[in-house]
């Protein structure tokens, strides 16, 4: 059996699954991506790579349409909480970028990707920490769980790599430029999550 180049991880089914519940998931399969690409090489760590840049986009779009938004009508002092998140998401896309046209293989790939990894990594901590729990503590459950929509809404929107032989637009798209890719996955991601939020 061929190592897989995509974390599976499976994202919890049921209607008592919350949005957060589904944040932590990405949180955690994006934690193995990163393992996965360390691991592997050549195409192969390309093409788990080009999956990580995937799973980022969509996550981070995700959260920045709807569970940074929420968060600042929580509680004070969230603004300072929420702006401080955005400000890390910007500089985990800032090294993700400069990492899109670097020989997969090279040296400073894998030093870049160490660092990346490290941001991505605490900027999730930060968010379990500082923005999860007060979404459980002061958000109705309902509410959260009907938010939940919005991350599968996103996910079905920017789909991980098809398998062998399934083509689809969303496969066509992700041929061009990565950093085009990377925007258009974005607005795919914000229009899924607008209409699943409406
Ligand atoms: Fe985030
Ligand atoms: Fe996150």
């Amino acid at each position: 059996m061929p190592e897989p180049s995509t974390a599976d991880t499976a994202l919890p089914q049921g209607s008592d699954v919350d949005v957060v519940d589904l944040l932590l998931t990405q949180h955690a399969r994006i934690e193995e991506q990163f393992l996965l690409v360390v691991g592997a090489s050549g195409a192969k760590r390309q093409e788990a790579f080009d999956d990580l840049v995937r799973m980022l986009a969509v996550h981070e779009a995700a959260e920045e349409e709807v569970i940074h938004p929420l968060s600042r009508t929580i509680a004070d002092g969230a603004d300072g909480i929420v702006d401080d998140r955005l400000a890390e998401e910007r500089q985990a896309k800032e090294m993700l970028t400069a990492l899109l046209d670097a020989d997969v293989d090279s040296k400073g790939f894998e030093a870049s990707l160490l660092m990346l990894r490290t941001a991505v990594l605490t900027h999730a901590r930060h968010e379990e920490r500082y923005e999860f729990t007060q979404l459980r503590a002061k958000v109705p459950s309902e509410r959260l769980r009907a938010l939940a929509s919005v991350v599968r809404a996103a996910e079905a929107a920017a789909p991980t790599r098809p398998h062998p032989g399934v083509e689809s637009a969303t496969a066509n798209l992700l041929t061009g430029p990565a950093l085009a890719a990377i925007d258009r996955i974005r607005d795919l991601v914000r229009e899924a999550a607008r209409k699943a939020a409406s």
